[in-house]
């Protein structure tokens, strides 16, 4: 959660960093600042809400356009509430050291106590105050500040990613990491330090991914990495990013969300590409490990629902009994009953930075069961700690609600039951085929779609938007997609939703029908199709609302009556999905949300 940016090189400082925190604004946005150094003071400039009220201060500020090393943040607060105070950059007592932070401290308060026994005082609720102090009163009986951040980091416990700005130095970035992301990018007399790329995409696409226990110290024209434990000297690789900037843009769209929506027959072809050949499904990144005997699917949020769908395929064609759950359950298991010879554990994380998820998947690392990571960010924890890694190349997904992330981790999950169905002998060649040719044919059909459901979704959004309540009701691989239905519309609209099982409805939440709260069922034309209609009945019977979600070959007629293309199988979970994003999109638009950033929320969870 937060984001972080310095930089040190030749340009204005001030409105690189301020337009650096656009890009990063998705990891939290309840306060902002940036610092600086000015004719040897450093400065601090900070403000409670949205970006555009810390921009809103500079506005007429001469003096801060000369400075061309600053520092800056976008806070998702931990410690202390989200006011001005509570805000980064944080300085140090005597003002020589300013921070921003990324992550929590977590031994904080002991740390406070003893500097406060010292005469440190302070005037934040924060951790990160602590750690700058830390830092200083470090600085006093270490010889320079590079030593006295690695005797700082030694003493703080939890994770961080930090840049430090120093007054007696002030073009000169030192920054840290552990367990948060934290990426160094290489100009031409200018450097970059970001918690994401497209903070500074615009400027250079040679990145270093700094790993656990870095330091870096970089000026405009140079930079060195460390090992904060001792100190010795390190070299990481400097990899090129291939995204375009405009990836990172809305491209004409009112929001990131209808952006991303709209990318998803694009996204899908990108998953796939490379990875047909005949009735064989190429994931070289698993030829090493045998087919396991059960799989464990890991992960929270939107990934989680998609793992929750992919066990469906994985359990249908690859014959793999699959147990899905919830990262942050699983961590707290007292018994894991994993077997290293038998299982894989896979992770499923957009970001590859969610701290449960992350904790999983290192406590199955521990115990020696072989790991998979599903995930889109390049170089993230997950893709680095994983034994093998599938990436979704979804490209940067800037909307906190997650929407094409979700869909290339199902493309990328069916390839994978594909893959284990063949290699186990479960699925012929005649079987691969027809899914593959599926697959192959489902950009063209979304692309072409797409304009029809956003219609279709402004209707349906207008007439239900005063809703106080939603049930999402799905069967089989559509249970997983009612559940990411519901979680769509409360965390865009906040308006209260629940994704069902069709058929427990009647085992006590119909009793909540009545005929003002509106069910969103999920009825394809599929084996379960007479079943749910049964469910869609009964809710009828009960002067219950009801928008149902079908495709041509349904028999269906109503007032609600929201017909798609059809597809057979569990494949056509790739129109399905995108019609439950554009209603909650249309939905959380019409009651003027802020869609692409709701309230309380932040892109990547890295804290617990
Ligand atoms: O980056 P991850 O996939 O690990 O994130 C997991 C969840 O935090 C995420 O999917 C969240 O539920 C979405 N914002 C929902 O739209």
């Amino acid at each position: 959660m937060c984001g972080i940016i310095g930089y040190s090189g030749h340009r204005p400082a001030v409105p690189l960093v301020l337009e650096g925190l656009e890009h990063l604004e998705y990891r939290g946005y309840d306060s902002a600042g940036v610092g600086y150094d000015l004719n040897n003071e450093l400065m601090v400039v900070r403000a409670k809400g949205k970006l555009k009220n810390l921009s809103e201060k500079f506005q007429g500020e001469r003096n801060a356009l000369t400075v061309t090393c600053a520092i800056g943040h976008t806070r998702w607060a931990t410690h202390g509430a989200p006011e001005e105070r509570n805000a980064h950059p944080h300085l140090s007592n005597s003002k020589r050291l300013a921070i921003v932070h990324n992550g929590i401290i977590e031994n904080y308060l002991e740390i406070r106590e003893e500097l406060s026994q010292k005469g440190y005082h302070f005037a934040s609720d924060t951790d990160s105050e602590v750690l700058i102090n830390l830092i200083e009163d470090m600085l006093s009986q270490e010889c320079d500040l590079l030593h006295a951040l690695a005797a700082a980091l030694k003493k703080a416990h939890g994770a961080y990613a930090i840049c430090v700005l120093d007054r007696e130095d002030p073009q000169r970035l030192y920054a840290a990491r552990l367990a948060a992301p934290l990426i160094f990018g290489q100009g031409i007399g200018e450097n970059f330090i970001a918690s994401d790329i497209p903070a500074f995409l615009a400027y250079t696409r040679d990145v270093v991914f700094l790993e656990d226990g870095d330091i870096l110290v970089a000026d405009s024209d140079s930079y060195q990495l460390w090992k904060s434990s001792d100190l010795t000297p390190i070299q990481r690789p400097v990899q090129q990013i291939q995204w375009s900037m405009q990836a990172a843009q809305k491209g004409g769209y009112r929001h990131f969300m209808l952006k991303e929506i709209f990318e998803q027959p694009k996204v899908i072809s990108d998953a796939l590409s490379g990875r047909f050949e005949g009735s064989r499904v190429l994931l070289s990144e698993l030829d090493a490990l045998p087919v396991p005997k059960r799989l464990h699917i890991i992960a929270c949020g939107t990934s989680f629902h998609a793992g929750l769908w992919g066990q469906h395929l994985l359990e249908d064609w690859a014959r793999i009994p699959v147990q899905v759950e919830i990262a942050s359950e699983f961590r707290y298991k007292e018994r894991l009953l994993l077997n290293p010879d038998q299982d894989i554990v896979l992770v499923i994380s957009q970001s590859g930075e969610t701290a449960d998820t992350l904790a999983a998947l290192r406590m199955a690392n521990e115990i020696g069961v072989p790991t998979l990571g599903l995930c889109n960010v390049l170089g993230s924890s997950v893709a680095r700690e994983a034994g093998a890694v599938l990436y979704t190349q979804a490209g940067p997904e800037i909307s906190v609600a997650s929407t094409k992330a979700m869909t290339s981790q199902m493309i990328m999950l069916a390839c994978l039951a594909l893959y284990y169905g063949y290699r186990s002998g479960n699925l012929g060649v005649d079987e691969c085929l027809q899914n593959i040719d599926r697959l192959q044919r489902l950009p063209l059909m979304l692309e072409t779609a797409l304009p029809e459901m956003h219609s279709t979704a402004r209707l349906l959004a207008r007439k239900f938007s005063q809703s106080k309540s939603f049930f999402y009701l799905g069967r089989g691989h559509c249970f997983s997609l009612a559940l990411e239905g519901a979680l769509k519309l409360k965390e865009l609209s906040y308006i209260h939703a629940e994704g069902y099982a069709a058929g427990e409805m009647k085992h006590g939440p119909i009793a909540l029908i009545d005929p003002t709260f509106p069910t969103f069922v999920l009825a394809p034309h599929d084996v379960l199709y007479e079943k749910i209609k049964s469910n869609i009945v009964e809710i009828q019977s009960r002067q219950g609302q009801i928008i149902v979600l079908t495709d041509a070959e349904s028999d269906l007629h109503g007032v609600d009556i929201w017909r798609i293309p059809s597809l057979e199988g569990p494949l056509g979970a790739f129109l399905i999905l995108p019609c439950l994003q554009l209603f909650s999109y249309e939905v959380a638009d019409y009651l003027g949300k802020d869609v692409d950033q709701p309230r309380n929320l932040a892109k990547s969870v890295t804290v617990e």
